[in-house]
């Protein structure tokens, strides 16, 4: 991890599973970290610094945000309040679109205002859509292929486009994050594919596999798990790397694929639980293989993950609820 000179840092979302680890390692390495969050899925109890409660596309939000940023003399801002579901993103496009993109516009508008001009975002490997590569780099074409993913792209677009009045930003482009840093930041929603196996194993209840029979060694999806832990480190990296205006986009990623059926065995390993699985059809909109190119983001910052499948497996299985 690149050593920072300290730093005032806004964190939106900053009661969210990965904002809170992230706002935890700034803060354990000596920054100032001030947090805003709506509470809608973030958790109070996982904020540990002066907290604002906000919705940022609510027409007050800019003005409000204008505040905090020159009342806590704030230099960067990390972006991670979002809406993260891509199901939910098909069924309902204007949420995402008014949260997703109306809350980053209302953000963007109030760092100008302010004079604040670095900025980290959230973005996703959502942007690549059905990639049919090994492994996707940065050059790789965009092609979400549902409104949470198009949401995460034009975010990028915006974010650019502000370097007309001189913002230096960094978007990462984040693949499959789970495990647990600190085991009261743990990822509490089951909504991917760790947590709800865990939440399943817990209940007693099958773990479904959706679809066995891709092109795969084993027939089951492949993605690139990152541990959330490394995910942060790069945050501060990237915090460290910010310069010119413009925004420069890096996947955070480890280069490795897992697919559904080794990150089962690892959870039956790890707890010791032959739990059943149900092989269930296919999930509309998966890509039969998404693992990153982390090479950019190693040359340029120097970072590299640390852990693998087994710490990501093991310590989301430690820190499950009890
Ligand atoms: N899966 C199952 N059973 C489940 C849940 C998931 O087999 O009960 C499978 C999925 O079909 C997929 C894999 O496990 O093949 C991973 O699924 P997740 O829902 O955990 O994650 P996704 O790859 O669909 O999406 C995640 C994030 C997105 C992000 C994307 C980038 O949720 O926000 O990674 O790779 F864009």
């Amino acid at each position: 991890m690149t050593t920072l000179e300290g730093v005032n840092v806004l964190i939106t979302g900053g009661a969210g599973y990965i904002g809170s680890h992230v706002s935890r390692l700034l803060i354990e390495s000596g920054h100032s970290v001030v947090s805003v969050d709506d509470f809608s899925t973030g958790l109070a109890e996982r904020i540990g610094s002066e907290s604002y409660e906000l919705k940022l596309e609510n027409p007050d939000a800019e003005s409000k945000l204008a505040s905090i940023l020159n009342e806590h003399g704030i230099d960067t801002v990390i972006h991670f309040a979002a809406r993260k579901q891509v199901g939910e993103s098909v069924e309902k496009p204007e949420l995402y679109y008014k949260s997703n993109i109306g809350g980053l516009l209302n953000l963007l508008s109030a760092m100008k205002t302010a004079g604040v001009k670095k900025m980290v975002f959230s973005s996703s490997a959502a942007v690549y859509g059905m990639p049919s590569v090994e492994q996707v780099d940065e050059q790789s074409p965009t092609n979400p292929i549902n409104p949470y993913g198009q949401t995460k792209l034009i975010g990028e677009w915006m974010i650019d486009n502000a370097k007309t009045w001189g913002l230096s930003a960094i978007s990462l482009r984040y693949f499959n994050v789970a495990g647990t840093g600190w085991s009261d930041l743990a990822d509490k929603q089951a909504l991917n594919l760790i947590p709800i196996a865990i939440s399943k194993i817990s209940h007693g209840e099958p773990v479904d596999v959706f679809g066995d029979d891709y092109q795969t060694e084993d027939g089951s999806c492949i993605r690139d798990y990152i541990h959330v832990m490394d995910l942060a480190k790069a945050h501060i990296d990237a915090i460290s790397h910010l310069k010119n205006p413009g925004n420069e986009v890096f996947n955070v990623g480890t280069g490795e694929g897992s697919s559904v059926f080794e990150v089962l065995a690892e959870l039956k390993k790890v707890s010791g639980i032959d739990f059943e699985m149900n092989i269930d059809s296919r999930r509309a909109g998966d890509p039969p293989k998404l693992v990153a190119s982390a090479s950019k983001i190693q040359d340029s910052f120097g970072w590299k993950s640390e852990f693998g499948l087994a710490e990501i497996v093991a310590t989301a299985w430690e820190s499950r609820e009890s």
